[in-house]
């Protein structure tokens, strides 16, 4: 939306967003430092190791042996150069705050990796922005609750 201002876009969606590099996760830096460095190593074995590791931040749910091994898979999958280059630091806040065409944002109430303040922040800066909470749900709304997500979206997406 940034680069290609022409295009026209009538709305925009963000699902336990994730817009702004500089959040701080639920877990001590410490943590998440151990955790993130590991993705970025040249040993594909570090990494997938580190994607295990992260995991458990993706849900607030227990997670079905199903959804675990395709988030480890569709990870594992992403090109090392596009894992590296996600972790320079972005800052979209100015941008998100000039939008004016609507956006919705879902949020889990319980997300561990973009906590729920930043959510708000984030959230509060649209111009013409709607907020769901969805309660006891974590980072991954699609899955944690599927139905909410769906009609939700239909219900936005219907309305523009
Ligand atoms: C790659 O990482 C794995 C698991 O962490 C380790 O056992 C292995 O020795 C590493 N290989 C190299 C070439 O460093
Ligand atoms: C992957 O993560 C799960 C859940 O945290 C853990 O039980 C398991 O030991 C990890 N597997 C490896 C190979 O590290
Ligand atoms: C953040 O972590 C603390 C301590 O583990 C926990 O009590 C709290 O519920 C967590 N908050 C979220 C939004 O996950």
């Amino acid at each position: 939306m940034k680069n290609y201002p022409d295009i026209k876009i009538d709305g925009f969606i963000s699902i336990a967003g994730f817009v702004n590099a500089n959040f701080k996760p639920n877990i001590t830096i410490e943590e998440f430092g151990k955790i993130t460095m590991t993705l970025i190593d040249d040993n594909f074995s570090t990494v997938v190791y580190g994607i295990n590791g992260t995991i458990n931040f993706r849900t607030f749910k227990p997670m079905s042996d199903e959804f675990r091994a395709f988030k480890i898979g569709e990870a594992a999958l992403i090109a090392p150069e596009y894992r590296k280059s996600n972790f320079k630091s972005i800052d979209l806040a100015d941008f998100f705050s000039t939008l004016s065409i609507p956006t919705l944002n879902i949020i889990g109430e319980k997300d561990a990796l973009v906590p729920l303040e930043y959510n708000l922040y984030f959230a509060n800066l649209a111009k013409n922005g709607e907020k769901i909470i969805y309660k006891n749900i974590g980072h991954s709304p699609p899955w944690e609750d599927t139905k909410s997500t769906t009609s939700d979206i239909a219900r936005f997406a219907s309305n523009i």
